[in-house]
Parts: structure tokens; sequence; C-alpha cells
């Protein structure tokens, strides 16, 4: 394929493809409906991955697709090794891997493994897989609030830990027959052709086996960060990488201190291949802030670990709504940031639209946690009329949608596509290292490889930058690209630019 800019695009196809690649995390019960049922499915993804191709994404991650109660919305797994059937059967499963798999595409599955159902049979027929106790035996709170991360069992007149809903009982971890089951589960999807796992709440697994009380609710070192959790994660990555092509490990180490983050990868890094940089995710769109946390991970990553990024997701929202209020100039800005750092970028569905987060009125609220999470859990808008029956959640506003958005080559949705498409271009911009350039305050600029260099403004006010040339290959103000820049860039308010030397790779 040639690109715009006439050069040869190149797909990566090696065994690091997850380096050099974007990937794009699915909601499918939101993504698209193949029955009509107002409910997204399997075969849903499978009739769009034609989109997915066409914006130049490498692989999708799908969040749970398993049987489940639905407290949790698949999050409260029954069955590990089967499909909801809301969602379809394990033959669209297969097929939507096969397709993807024809088109270049990845498929990453969502792995469950701190807690199940309360409705899995494990819970009564092997309660020696859970975390109990006589009395309630600490000051653990629940994560989705409510109070005490202990239930009386009725049945058993014992308590069962949940660090989340009390329907999502934690399983023990020191318990080798857990992990015998999980090793099971990870094979069974691992030999079926699934590319890797994105793994749920990946620093909890192990709980304090002396039940001791954590020093406060946000400091959380007994009932998850415990030390022990590393060698779960080394024996997986064991197994990922006994695979050929190897598999991976996405974990959510949802850890804001970038140095506690970072463990999780281990030191030699030999645990997580990815994990989402929540320091990232929590810092402003603010140059100051989100400079700390890139050079934070920067120095803090141990050799060859390979950084993840994401602005939104199904629990902490859309960033053109948390980041930028709504506005399309600046979600462009995050955009060129995260798809431009060194490391690996995920976007959430729609995120290639500028979509912000639905309104969903409380009669038709869904979610289990305080504050509801349904409002970035809406519906994808296929076209103005949105593409849905009766969807599970209220699909109101359509403004931002793919159908005008392809058609129209202004639109933010060719600017993601260009994005991507640069980014294959430029080895520099995929593999490249990262080191930040001087830039006035609000301003941020930093140079991949040897001759590319982005700079954003992320400020109400325009800055000048010295000392940077070259040609803007791609710019957020798509008017202003193929200018020539000669050692003073202005950036206008919310403005952004890759800037391109005649040397770069
Ligand atoms: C993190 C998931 O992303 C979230 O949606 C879920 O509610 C909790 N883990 C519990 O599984
Ligand atoms: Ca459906």
């Amino acid at each position: 394929m040639v690109t715009r800019c006439g050069a040869r695009e190149t797909r990566p196809t090696s065994e690091s493809w997850w380096r050099e690649g974007v990937l794009y995390q699915i909601y499918p019960r939101s993504f698209a409906d193949a029955n009509d049922d107002g409910i997204g499915d399997l075969r849903g993804i499978t009739g769009n991955l034609e989109y997915l191709e066409w914006l130049g994404i490498d692989g999708i991650w799908l969040n749970p697709i398993h049987p489940s109660p639905n407290v949790d919305w698949g999050y409260d797994v029954s069955d590990y090794t089967g499909v909801h059937r809301d969602l379809g059967t394990l033959a669209d499963l297969d097929e939507l891997v096969a397709e993807a798999g024809r088109l270049g595409i990845r498929v990453l599955l969502d792995l469950v493994p701190n807690h199940t159902s309360d409705q899995h049979p494990w819970f009564r027929e092997r309660p020696a897989y859970y975390v109990w106790a006589d009395q309630v035996p600490n000051n653990w709170q629940s994560i989705f609030g409510g109070g005490s991360a202990w239930e009386l069992d009725a049945e058993t007149g014992r308590y069962y830990l949940h660090n989340f809903a009390r329907e999502q009982p934690d399983l023990d971890w020191w318990n080798p027959g857990v992990r015998d089951e999980f090793d099971r589960i990870l094979r069974f999807w691992l030999d079926r052709g699934i590319a890797g796992f994105r793994i749920d709440v990946a620093h909890a697994l192990i709980k304090d086996n002396e039940l001791r009380d954590e020093p406060s609710a946000e400091d959380r070192v007994f009932s998850m960060n415990r030390p022990e959790t590393h060698q779960i994660l080394r024996d997986w990555r064991r197994l990922a990488d006994s695979y050929d092509p190897p598999r991976i490990l996405v974990g959510e180490a949802y850890v804001l201190d970038v140095e506690r983050w970072a463990r999780y990868y281990g030191s030699g890094y030999d645990q997580l291949n990815l994990a989402f940089n929540f320091g990232l995710v929590h810092a402003d769109l603010d140059a100051a802030e989100m400079r700390a946390v890139v050079a934070a991970t920067e120095m803090l990553l141990p050799e060859g670990a390979w950084p993840g990024w994401t602005g939104s997701n199904h629990d902490v929202g859309r960033l053109t709504t948390r980041w930028c209020d709504g506005d399309e100039a600046r979600a462009r800005c995050a955009l060129l940031i995260l798809l431009t750092l060194r490391g690996t970028p995920f976007l959430y569905y729609g995120d290639e639209l500028a979509l912000a987060d639905g309104h969903v009125p409380p009669e038709r609220r869904l979610d289990v946690a305080e504050p509801s999470r349904d409002p970035c859990r809406t519906p994808m808008p296929w076209s103005r009329h949105g593409g849905w029956t009766n969807p599970w959640l209220p699909l109101e506003d359509t403004s931002r949608n793919v159908e005008e958005q392809r058609t129209d080559p202004s639109s933010t949705l060719h600017f993601t596509r260009d994005l991507i498409a640069l980014r294959r271009r430029f080895r520099d911009v995929r593999l490249g290292s990262y080191a930040e350039l001087p830039a006035p305050e609000g301003a941020w600029a930093w140079q991949r490889g040897e001759g590319v260099v982005v700079a954003v403004n992320l400020c109400a006010t325009p800055v000048e930058i010295e000392g940077i040339e070259g040609a803007v290959m791609l710019a957020t103000n798509r008017a202003r690209e193929s200018e020539l820049v000669r050692g003073r860039l202005r950036l206008g308010a919310a403005e952004g630019v890759i800037i391109v030397a005649p040397e770069a790779k």
C-alpha cells in the first residue's frame, strides 16, 4: 500500500508486532450489533474488521466475553472457557480470530484472575479456592464503595473476601489448585490462537497471608500489591513466551506511582510485556504533568521494557471528556501524544472520532460501581442514526460518528488514521528513543530517534519553540502540513505537529 506521502507502508509482522503496532480496545456489548438485539456481539466485531484495518489497527483487546451474571458486566466470570450467549459462540470467536488474522489484526482477551462470579461453580464446589475468615479479620474496604470487603456467607456462616462487588469473591492465589486452573485456562485460549491477555487487576492476585490491616484505603499494601504476585506473572510470561509466535501479557497494574508500577514488568523484563501507564491516565492534559510522568517512566522502566499508553478505557472514561472537556482540537493533541511517545498506544473504541462520554439518565443506570462508568460504555456511533436498534445503553449524541467522519478528510478520524500511517512509515516514531527538548511553559516537545520531533502546545495562548528544523508532516491543524520550520516553531492554543528532518528513518 502507498501512503499519502508516497512512501511504502510497513506492517509490523515480526514477533514484536505489539511494540510497533497500535492496539484498540473494544467493549464488545457496545461496539457493533450483528443480530440487532441491542447488544454488541462478536459477529458485529467481525463485520467491522474492515474499518479497523482501514484505520490501521494491529491488535484488538476485547473486554471479557465469558458467561457472566453481568453484575460487573463480564468481570464476574462464571465460566472461563465459554462465550457469553449475548455475545455469540466459541465458533464466532474462532471466526473473529481467523478473519482478523487474515487482515493482520491480533486478538487479545481479558483475563480476570483476581475473582470470579459468586455463580461460578467453584464458589460452592471448591470453597478452598477463595479467601475466607471466621470473623471480619481486618479493615479492608471494597473498591466499589459500600464498606467492608468481607461478606457473611449465609450458607457457611463464614466471611469471604471481595475486593470489588460482593458478587465477585476473591480467589486465594496461595492455593496451588487455583494456579493449576488458570494454567489450563491460559493454555485453552492460547492454543486457540489468542495473541495474549489483558490481565485484570494484575497487581492484586496475592493477599497478605496474615490478612493485616491496610494503613489506609488509599494505600493498599496488604489486600493487593504483595511481592509474591510477581512470581505468578513470571510463570505466565514463561508460558506465553513458550508459544510460537510468543503471546503477550498486558497488565492492568493500577498503580499510579511510576516506580511501583514499573516493578510489574520485572527487573529482568520477565513479567508483563506491557502495562497501562496509569500515571499518565491520571495526569491532566498538561505539559508539565505529562512530561514528568514520561520522564519518570523512561528513567524507571527496566532495561528493554516497553511502555503502554492509553487515555481512555471502560473505567476511567473517555479522554475527550476527561482531558479535553469535549474539545476536538485538544483531543487531537492527546491522540498525537499517545501515538508518538515511545511505547504502544491503546485506543479505546471511539477515541479516533474524539468521542466524548455519553449521557446515561439515572433510570437507565447499569453499573455496579460508584461513580457510574456507564457514560464511557455507550454504543459506538456508526452513523448519524447511530446504527443500533434499542441499544442496551442509550446512544444520544451521534454528532461524531464513523460514517460522516470517514467521508470527510478533515475529520479527526482521518487525522487518527494518518497519524497511524505515519507511525508505520517512520521507524523512528515506532521504535526510536525518546528525548525531551526544551520548550516554554505550557508546551512539550520531544525527539524520537534520529530525525522526528513532536511538539504540542497544551495551553490557551500561543507559544514559540526555538531550535526546531524540518517539514511539518502531520498537524492537528491540517492546514499546516508541509510547512517548513526553520529554527522557530509557533504553535497556537491546543495545537500540535510532527516535524520530520530529511535524515529521519
Ligand atoms: C478492572 C476492570 O477494568 C473493571 O471494569 C472491573 O470492574 C474491575 N477490574 C473488577 O474486575
Ligand atoms: Ca447482538
